[in-house]
């Protein structure tokens, strides 16, 4: 199957999985519910569960058994998102082509819609661990990759926030990105790898592939941010040059950025090409440099 086709089938299949966790009943918290829905669904391209999924694919084939992490992965970053966008944070307007939830809501919505998207993230794993018996200590593992990989996003936020407006370091920019967003892309193909069974060694290969493709990542965000289309991007342009933000661009320039994420993407290639099978996580690597949304 072609690279697209493929990531368009997993994206699918995340689809209808995180359809099924939609809260739908009347009740007195149904706008918040709306709210989460408005948020989850809005169609994001579903990267982190199909890491997980793709990680676990090197190993085995069963791969429905990481359904579960692969909802609750989306769920936080989507709750990391709306959190993101708020007035707070970032202050922007538009995500994943709709108004963001605290301007299609209000901000006391988003911040609770956030909060229910993290809480029900745990909810779901909680349960899986409590359903499963053979493979609960693989599952417990994996809680803790999830969980440490939320903790180090929320201190990468954090440094977002502190360093607005200011002089960043190289290292602390780095240290920025490795935890903003690579921490979560980290814990997707640890999480993977960990609920196929696989072996420490194995992992620790995966882990060099995870960090490389993890802080590419936002390098890409941060070159979209400055030369992207709002319109295929689904949120806005040119926003962190506005606020102040300190990223690869703002930091190195243009040409130097794109040369780093050049090189780190390669690196990430030579790291999982000691695999078999590993043909759709190298495409996943140059999907994530080469992108436009
Ligand atoms: C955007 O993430 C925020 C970052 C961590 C850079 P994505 O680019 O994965 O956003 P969606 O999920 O596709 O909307
Ligand atoms: C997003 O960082 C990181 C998290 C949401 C944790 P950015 O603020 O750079 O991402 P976008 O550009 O708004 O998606
Ligand atoms: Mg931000
Ligand atoms: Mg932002």
């Amino acid at each position: 199957m072609i690279f697209k086709e493929e990531l368009n089938k997993k994206a699918d299949v995340i689809n209808l999985e995180l359809k099924r966790h939609i809260r739908s009943e009347e009740c007195p918290e149904r706008i918040l519910n709306s709210s989460v829905e408005y948020s989850l669904l809005a169609g994001g391209k579903r990267i982190r569960p199909i890491l997980i999924m793709s990680s676990y694919e090197l190993f085995k084939n069963d791969v429905e058994k990481t359904y579960t992490f692969a909802v609750a992965m989306e769920m936080i970053h989507t709750f990391s998102l709306i959190h993101d966008d708020l007035p707070a944070i970032d202050n922007d307007d538009y995500r994943r082509g709709n108004l963001t939830n605290h301007k299609k809501f209000n901000e006391a919505t988003a911040i609770l819609a956030g909060d229910s998207l993290l809480n029900n993230a745990y909810n779901l794993v909680i349960n899986d661990i409590i359903n499963s018996d053979k493979d609960r200590e693989q599952k417990i593992l994996a809680l803790r990759e999830l969980s440490s990989g939320v903790d180090r996003m929320i201190a990468g936020e954090y440094v977002d926030t502190e360093f607005e407006g200011k002089e960043i370091s190289n290292e602390y920019l780095e240290y920025m990105h490795e935890n903003k967003t690579g921490a979560l892309i980290k814990a997707c193909v640890r999480i993977g790898a960990i609920l196929a069974g696989a072996d420490s060694s194995a992992i620790e290969k995966l882990t060099i592939y995870a960090e490389k493709i993890g802080l590419a990542f936002q390098i890409k965000d941060d070159i979209l941010s400055e030369i992207g289309d709002s319109k295929e991007l689904g949120k806005p342009v040119g926003n962190d040059r506005e606020r102040g933000k300190c990223t690869y661009t703002t930091k190195y320039g243009l040409e130097k950025a794109k040369q780093m994420l050049n090189d780190i993407t390669s690196e990430a290639i030579d790291a999982i090409s000691l695999f078999d099978n590993s043909e759709f996580l190298k495409d996943l690597a140059l999907y994530i440099a080469y992108r436009n949304k």
